[in-house]
């Protein structure tokens, strides 16, 4: 029997002294440079966000977590973590998600993760999708966790390592969203 994701109606609880907001172009800056830290070969390029970002309507949706006593304090935000929804009629991808290293392990992913699944049954998706390195084991245990199953697996999908990837899915209970 399939799994079902539980569908919040926004943002879980996030650990004090964060906030997740609307991913803007004034982070790409930053959202890039932990990108290229977190995903090196597989990185995108600023490029590459900009545009997303510049196609920003209903078919994607991105988000930042940033830390807000660094924005007190220092006058400036400080991200810890992102992530990205792409929509299409009645499915959606996980088009990416990460959490600062030393940000990790507090629930982060699992909020962004949340507010991505929550947005997408919000639009009506029936389905969210997503591709994970076959070795990522912390990634692989927050999609199960959130009730992704895997379905596929495409051999060397990953480049220039050659690493394959898992297709996990999740089906989107709508009757967990307020109307
Ligand atoms: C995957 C990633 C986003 C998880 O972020 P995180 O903020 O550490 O995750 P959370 O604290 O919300 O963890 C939620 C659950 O995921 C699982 N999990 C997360 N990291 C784990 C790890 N290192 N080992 C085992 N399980 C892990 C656990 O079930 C955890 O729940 P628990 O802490 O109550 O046990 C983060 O490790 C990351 O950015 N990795 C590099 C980028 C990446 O791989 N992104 C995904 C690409 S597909």
């Amino acid at each position: 029997m399939s799994s079902v994701a539980s569908c919040p109606s926004g943002v879980s609880a996030l650990p004090e002294g964060m906030r997740l907001r609307r991913m803007r172009w004034w982070d790409l800056p930053e959202v890039s440079a932990l990108d290229g830290a977190l995903f090196r070969a597989q990185a995108w390029s600023l490029a590459t966000f900009w545009s997303e970002l510049a196609g920003v309507d209903e078919t994607r949706h991105y988000i930042v977590v940033e830390q807000v006593e660094q924005v007190e304090q220092v006058g400036g935000a400080r991200l810890v973590g992102y992530g990205g929804l792409l929509l299409s009629a009645g499915s959606a991808d996980v088009a990416t998600l990460g959490v600062a290293p030393e940000a990790r392990r507090r629930g982060l992913g699992r909020a962004l993760l949340q507010e991505l699944l929550g947005h997408a049954a919000l639009r009506g998706v029936a389905q969210v999708m997503l591709e994970v390195a076959v070795g990522n084991a912390p990634a692989i245990a927050l999609y199960r966790r959130a009730g992704f199953e895997v379905i596929s697996r495409r051999r060397g999908y990953y480049q220039p390592s050659g690493e394959d990837a898992l297709i996990m899915r999740a089906r989107l209970d709508r009757s967990l969203v307020p109307r």
